[in-house]
């Protein structure tokens, strides 16, 4: 078995334009098998572009990626029962009820007892008493549970969540944060997109920064923070949060202000000190 294999995904190179907006420009990186691997990036960054080509939805212009050990080029039925997709808008049907929804989808998978994968799904997402409702009852947070948990019937090893809790209140939030965890703990893979990075630092094994259509840093939160030195205010030593990290790798910490180049020199430097973790 090559390496490529042994992860749940493997991208090289991948490149991806609309018309003569070129979106992703030769994005690489790997998502080791369990855990949760964030794919964090600004609005329009192409996160959502990443996911639609690992699931198949989209074909790259350039590049491989590999999901679950199948390309998605040329074995795309096999990545479409390796991979789940919860986009980043919720699917759920409003007038069914939570249980309805989870019967009806694990009907559609031709699966055997589809009540008590329902039911064991509700448990699992802590929507047992919200089960018989109609969804249009139901919370933002709720909402999002639901149509997480409907992407996990027929256990696909790789779940790509984009964006799960973009729109949602805090309290909410935490609750999606905390059905992420426990599906990791359950050994699935994670790869999420998001744009918050409170979110990836919260919850994320790996971070990998999407910037002007290629991975600009990958690594854990706290090599992230290595690439910036910490700074010590009266004895007190102050780590850099992710945010500090993320915005002068991006560049736009001072937007408005200046010269109108203010992106470049993080660009260009970043690649510089990051090339440690890319060997
Ligand atoms: N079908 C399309 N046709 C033309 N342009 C597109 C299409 N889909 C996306 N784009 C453009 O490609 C860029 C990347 O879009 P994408 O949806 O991948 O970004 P994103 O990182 O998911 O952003 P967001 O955080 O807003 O969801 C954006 O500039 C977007 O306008
Ligand atoms: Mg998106």
């Amino acid at each position: 078995m090559t390496a490529q294999h042994t992860q749940a995904i493997h991208v090289r190179g991948l490149e991806k334009s609309y018309g003569d907006l070129r979106v992703l420009r030769g994005v690489d990186f790997t998502v080791a098998r369990g855990g949760i691997f964030a794919l964090l990036g600004s609005n329009g960054a192409g996160k959502t572009t990443v996911v639609k080509i690992l699931s198949t939805l989209l074909r790259a212009d350039a590049g491989t990626a590999v999901v679950n050990g199948f390309d998605v080029a040329t074995q795309a039925a096999k990545v479409r029962e390796s991979i789940s997709l919860t986009g980043q808008f919720a699917a759920v049907d409003e007038i069914l009820t939570g249980r309805e929804n989870l019967v009806l989808v694990a009907r559609l998978r031709h699966l055997r007892n589809p009540g008590t994968i329902a039911d064991d799904l509700l448990r699992r997402f802590s929507l047992t008493e919200a089960g018989g409702r109609r969804v249009a009852t139901y919370s933002g947070g709720m909402r999002r549970r639901l149509d997480i948990a409907m992407s996990l019937i027929g256990d696909p090893p790789v779940i790509v969540l984009d964006e799960p809790t973009t729109g949602l209140d805090p309290q909410a939030r935490i609750e999606v944060w905390q059905a992420v965890r426990e599906l990791a703990e359950q050994g699935t893979t994670v790869l999420l997109t998001t744009q918050y990075l409170d979110e990836a630092e919260h919850l994320a094994d790996r971070i990998a920064i999407l910037h002007q259509g290629r991975i600009i840093v990958n690594g854990t939160l706290a090599e992230l923070k290595r690439l910036l030195p910490p700074a010590t205010v009266e004895y007190v030593e102050k780590q850099p949060t992710l945010e500090e990290v993320f915005l002068s790798l991006v560049g736009d910490g001072g937007s408005g202000s200046g010269s109108g180049t203010n992106t470049t020199p993080a660009t260009t430097s970043a690649p510089a000190r990051t090339s440690k973790e890319h060997p």
